[in-house]
């Protein structure tokens, strides 16, 4: 595992790099970076692994342009740079595998919107392409308020908790105190930023009307993406893998760790024989 970075626009932007073979990038979610990742890394290691922080997470720097289409195309170059030296010739993308966790799944949306010819096919983990709907957006301009009252890591500890279910905050208490570790020193400019770009999202069903398979990964007891709609927008790509964890909520990389696990690998392994 090699952590790497690449400079876009002048800001650092880092990420973890592992393995040879189909290229699989897993970007993470809002108040994370990419080590919400690590439960699976072990076992993707016939893949190519590419794990980015998200500028303004983990160990990448902020960009001019917080919105999620700007952060799309910062994994367009980061993907570029990664694989034109090994596998590629000069100024051919490739073909990835993106699976975006929440609003990483958005920016994969955004990402599927433009370079759909640079991927293999996509997945929503605890995401949705519909947009926000008024109620949720007026939730967010008052975390926005909140957080520039109180900063950051006032606002996660009051989330976070949300995030996990009963049952996993009963059983592994040491993964939301993890999680409040590795967020402690997050920056409120780049969550205001998350919160904005998730307000201006639009809808992007459109995106899902594809023919590359589609991964779906539903939270039974996520109270952030509904698994109603998690379910609902499942039936639009030509083929889905659909994948409802029974005992997680917004975490199921780390709430349910192994059952996450096995269906990526059916998923990819389909993929990589599909197509
Ligand atoms: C995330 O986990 O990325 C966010 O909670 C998504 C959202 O708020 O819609």
């Amino acid at each position: 595992m090699e952590q790497k970075e690449i400079r876009y626009k002048g800001s650092r932007i880092s990420y973890l790099s592992r393995g040879e073979g189909q290229p699989v990038i897993l970007v993470h979610g809002f108040g994370e970076d990419g080590t919400v990742w690590r439960s699976q890394l072990d076992a993707l290691k016939d893949y190519h692994l590419i794990v980015p922080d998200l500028p303004g997470s983990g160990k990448s720097e902020m960009i001019g342009d917080m919105s999620l289409e700007a952060m799309a195309d910062v994994l367009e170059a980061l993907i570029r740079h990664e694989l034109a030296t090994i596998y590629f010739k000069e100024g051919d993308p490739g073909s990835v595998v993106m699976i975006g966790h929440s609003m990483g799944g958005y920016i994969t949306l955004a990402f599927a919107e433009k370079y759909h010819h640079m991927l293999r096919g996509f997945g929503l983990f605890h995401s949705t392409a519909y947009a926000d709907n008024e109620e949720k957006k007026q939730t967010r301009r008052k975390g926005i308020d909140f957080i520039r009252q109180h900063g950051g890591f006032e606002f996660l500890k009051s989330m976070v908790p949300n995030l996990y279910c009963d049952t996993t905050r009963a059983a592994m208490p040491q993964l939301l105190q993890e999680h409040l570790v590795a967020v402690s020193n997050f920056s409120g400019e780049a969550l205001v930023n998350y919160y904005e770009a998730m307000i201006a999202r639009p809808d992007r069903t459109a995106a899902l009307k594809t023919w590359l398979p589609v991964f779906f990964m539903i939270g039974k007891k996520d109270t952030v993406v509904s698994p109603d709609d998690a379910i609902r927008q499942s039936h639009i790509p030509q083929s889905s893998y659909i994948h409802i964890l029974e005992r997680s909520a917004h975490m199921g990389m780390l709430e349910e760790p192994e059952e996450t696990t096995r269906h990526l690998l059916k998923y990819l392994e389909y993929v990589v024989n599909a197509t």
